[in-house]
């Protein structure tokens, strides 16, 4: 076991999947638990993150010396590396340039045991205010870049490293190596834990939790609600019953695929329920303008028509969700960071249907964790590697009030932009990618005539994880393809976009 110490840092469940990702089980705890818990569990290593903080400030989120002097190895990151050479008598301050972004580090100290491997200069992803400007004593300075004279610091008989960059973010090239090498070098873990031993070890579970109790579960179609249920079938199979809301914002199509692949003639052992509830959500979305206004309908109507079929099914022993980690983090619950967007399936499903417990078997994980879980559990390709869609579906690629008719101009404009890139295998390339609709309108010629009309805006991401991401570079090509087949098949279009901006600072999302 790793234990990751949460400062507040947006990556910090990056850190623990980088663990993961070395097959080493690790659990995140907040910084304020307790020292003596933490001797309990006998970590193998402790991993501080970063945060939002300054360590030199009262108040600051902070950590007894005793955390240093427990005999188990300790790597700080950015607000971590601080705090750790502040509590241990170094010095930090404010830096006088400050860095972010994608840096050049220079590695001082090539045999370092995070460092193993690695090549100087390396490309590591800095995100700092506060610079460590006098190393702590006993420690030595490991690497160093233009502007950051302790970009890491290590006492080895101590086993303690600080990291001021980000190795846990996919921007720092060789990242992942200098975690590895921290759990298995420093720690001395030995990298046995799997993925198919998660599914194998969560079907077990919930089989025994849920007994001969009756379990529901709100199933979008999306990769994540597709696996949790598929995961639940296979442990208790039509003791499971899907609810599947088509809220009229789905892409074109979508709510019969759905059908096809969960509902009678479909493949699961499960018991599936369709609502047509179009007409409802319109209703509710006219005139509304702000995106969290319009996340906040859409989740809460969605609610209210799962209640009113859960009613009919009557007593549940269980919910299901198919939350997953960033979901988690970005809501703001978890744990010490920030709330970026209120995602609509997580953050208090209220007490609306009469059920004991909410089971959400793939909260820890990241989208391409549960892709392999969903590869584990015999889901067919197709269906796991389908392009993400956020709960709100087309409601928040719709900027501005939503109406039936633009909902109609974005679902045709984004089957054309899927069925081109598909075509050019595009779609194997690229993390995701949908076509969003502006709500400015501008003024074109067609066939000699004056237009009026929309403009459509084309997004594709490159992204690992969802919590970064860089704009795609898709073909000029494939580009003119979709813009001229979109201008001339779809109706009050005649302007499209490609947005070339990054996360940060944009997201993913335009809502
Ligand atoms: P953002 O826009 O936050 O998106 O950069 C990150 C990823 O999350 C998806 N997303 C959502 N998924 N409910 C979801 O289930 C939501 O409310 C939601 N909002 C964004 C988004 O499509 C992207 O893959």
């Amino acid at each position: 076991l790793v234990i990751v110490l949460d400062f507040g840092g947006q990556y910090n469940q990056l850190v623990a999947r980088r663990v993961r990702e070395c097959n080493v089980y690790c659990e995140i705890y907040s910084y304020k638990t307790d020292i003596e818990k933490i001797k309990e569990m006998k970590p193998k290593g402790i991993i501080l993150t970063g945060g939002p903080n300054s360590c030199y400030e009262e108040d600051s989120p902070t950590y007894s010396r005793e955390l240093f002097e427990l005999g188990i190895p300790v790597l700080g990151l950015c607000y971590g590396a601080q705090l750790m050479m502040h509590v241990l008598g170094g010095n930090v301050g404010r830096a006088e340039v400050r860095e972010y972004g994608k840096t050049e580090v220079l590695i001082d100290k090539q045999d370092s045991k995070v460092f193993e491997n690695v090549s100087t200069p390396t490309i590591c992803w800095m995100s700092h205010f506060d610079a460590i400007s006098q190393e702590a004593p006993g420690f030595e300075i490991t690497a160093h870049t233009a502007d950051c004279p302790v970009a890491a610091a290590e006492n080895e008989a101590e086993g303690l490293y600080a990291i001021q960059f980000h190795p846990e973010v996919l921007h720092t090239v060789e990242g992942t190596k200098m975690i590895n090498n921290f759990v298995k070098n420093v720690c001395g873990c030995a990298g046995d834990w799997k993925m198919d031993a998660f599914v194998e070890e969560t079907i077990a579970a919930i089989r025994e939790k849920v007994g001969n109790g009756k379990v529901l579960c709100a199933l979008s179609g999306g990769v994540d609600s597709s696996v949790a249920a598929v995961m639940l079938s296979k442990a208790i199979g039509s003791q499971l019953t899907c609810v599947f809301v088509d809220h009229g914002l789905l892409r074109k199509n979508e709510g019969d695929e759905v059908e096809a692949v969960f509902g009678p003639e479909g493949h699961y052992d499960l018991n599936f329920i369709r609502v047509n509830a179009q007409e409802r959500f319109y209703e509710k979305l006219a005139g509304v303008t702000e995106p969290e206004e319009k996340r906040k309908i859409i989740g809460e109507e969605f609610i209210r028509v799962f209640e009113e079929e859960a009613k009919k099914i009557g007593t549940v022993d269980f919910l299901v969700q198919g939350t997953i980690y960033p979901d988690v983090v970005e809501s703001g619950l978890g744990g010490e960071s920030a709330v970026i967007k209120s995602h609509h399936n997580v953050g208090g499903l209220p007490d609306y249907v009469d059920f004991k417990e909410i089971i959400e078997p793939l909260r820890d994980l990241f989208k391409d964790e549960v892709r392999k879980a969903g590869l584990e559990l015999g889901i067919p390709e197709r269906l796991v590697f389908r392009q993400p869609f956020p709960g709100p579906g087309l409601g928040i690629r719709i900027i501005g009030e939503i109406t039936e008719e633009k909902v109609k101009i974005v679902q045709d404009a984004d089957a054309i932009y899927r069925e081109e890139m598909d075509a050019a295998g595009m779609n194997k390339i690229v993390g995701q990618y949908f076509a969003a609709l502006t709500n400015m309108r501008s003024v074109g010629v067609m066939g000699d005539e004056r237009t009026y009309d929309y403009a459509v805006a084309l997004r594709a991401v490159n992204t690992i994880d969802f919590m970064t991401a860089e704009s795609a570079e898709v073909p000029w090509e494939v580009l003119h393809r979709v813009t001229s087949r979109i201008v001339n098949e779809v109706n009050h279009v005649n302007r499209v976009f490609y947005d070339l901006t990054g996360k940060p600072p944009g997201t993913i999302e335009f809502e």
